[in-house]
């Protein structure tokens, strides 16, 4: 049966063309008014009318929320990290100024200063790396706002079957190119069917704050990796094994005070069950 369309939310994925961007188009595009962006040309998203072409560097993201008018945004862009705060100010002055909610998908790296634990919820953002160091600059843009109008969605990283990291292992797997494993690195995972179905879930129950959605259980990177190629169907890789650190390193965002349901939490087997060949 075709789901009944509910009228209550405009959505705009800004990053539709995206791993993560198309997937959540896909979730949501029957049960709401979506929309989305993309950068690079593709005849297939000229076509769609619901789809619009921003350059972060380029263009104002007004345009767009202009002709949108968006009750629901989702960030899921990449690019140029300035652009990038630049455009989530103009958004914060948006949802200000509109009865609309941003889920910004942030990243398990905001946290990857602190190596010896795993992260929750409330605990304070530090980081190392540029890219964590960007993602915590507009993390704290958005804390200042009124709960309700903000999702900050902290994802670890993200596989499944159309996922850059899985198309890059089994390129590496083909040529017979070494794949780069962290032995000393402690991380959870997910997979975009689940970040999706999250996501959906937040909307559709009108949830707010900031999420952790990584799997329960932690995993070893390179273990990780190894059942990943096994579930693949290969054997006898080569492995590059990068240390960071002498001791281990966590990785990891685990939820504590604001928990989904049951069926929404993930463990890392059902990432490698939907790769089994
Ligand atoms: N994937 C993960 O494991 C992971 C983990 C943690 C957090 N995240 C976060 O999740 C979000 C989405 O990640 P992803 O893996 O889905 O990324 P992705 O596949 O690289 O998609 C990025 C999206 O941003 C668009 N984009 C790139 N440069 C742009 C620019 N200059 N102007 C406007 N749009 C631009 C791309 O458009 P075109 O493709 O059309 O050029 C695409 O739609 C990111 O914010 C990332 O930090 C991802």
């Amino acid at each position: 049966m075709k789901p009944q369309k509910d009228n209550k939310h405009r959505v705009l994925i800004l990053g539709a063309s995206g791993f993560l961007g198309q997937a959540i188009y896909k979730e949501l595009y029957a049960y709401y008014n979506t929309f989305g962006t993309y950068c690079t040309d593709k005849y297939v998203y000229e076509k769609n009318h619901h789809f619009f072409q921003y350059n972060i560097e380029e263009d104002d993201v007004f345009e767009i929320l202009d002709i949108i008018k968006p009750t629901i945004i989702i960030s899921a862009l990449r690019g140029n990290f300035s652009a990038q705060v630049i455009a989530h100010q103009h958004i914060v002055s948006y949802i200000t100024n509109n009865d609309c909610k941003l889920l910004f998908l942030s990243s398990a790296n905001v946290f990857d200063a602190y190596s010896q634990f795993p992260s929750y919820e409330f605990d304070k953002t530090l980081s190392h790396s540029m890219y964590g160091h960007f993602k915590i600059k507009i993390e704290n843009m958005l804390l200042r706002l009124p709960k309700n109008k903000i999702g900050v969605l902290r994802l670890p990283m993200v596989f499944g079957v159309q996922s850059p990291r899985i198309k890059e292992i089994k390129l590496h797997l083909r040529e017979k190119l070494p794949i780069e494993v962290f032995p000393n690195l402690i991380m959870n995972v997910t997979n975009d069917s689940k970040v999706t179905q999250q996501i959906h879930y937040i909307i559709n129950r009108n949830k707010s704050g900031i999420f952790h959605l990584g799997s329960q259980d932690l995993v070893h990177h390179e273990d990780f990796f190894s059942e990943i190629i096994s579930s693949l169907g290969y054997k006898n890789p080569l492995y590059k094994r990068v240390y960071t650190t002498n001791e281990d390193r966590y990785l990891a965002v685990l939820p504590k005070e604001n928990k989904l349901p049951k069926h929404l939490q993930i463990l890392s087997q059902d990432i490698l069950s939907e790769l089994e060949v």
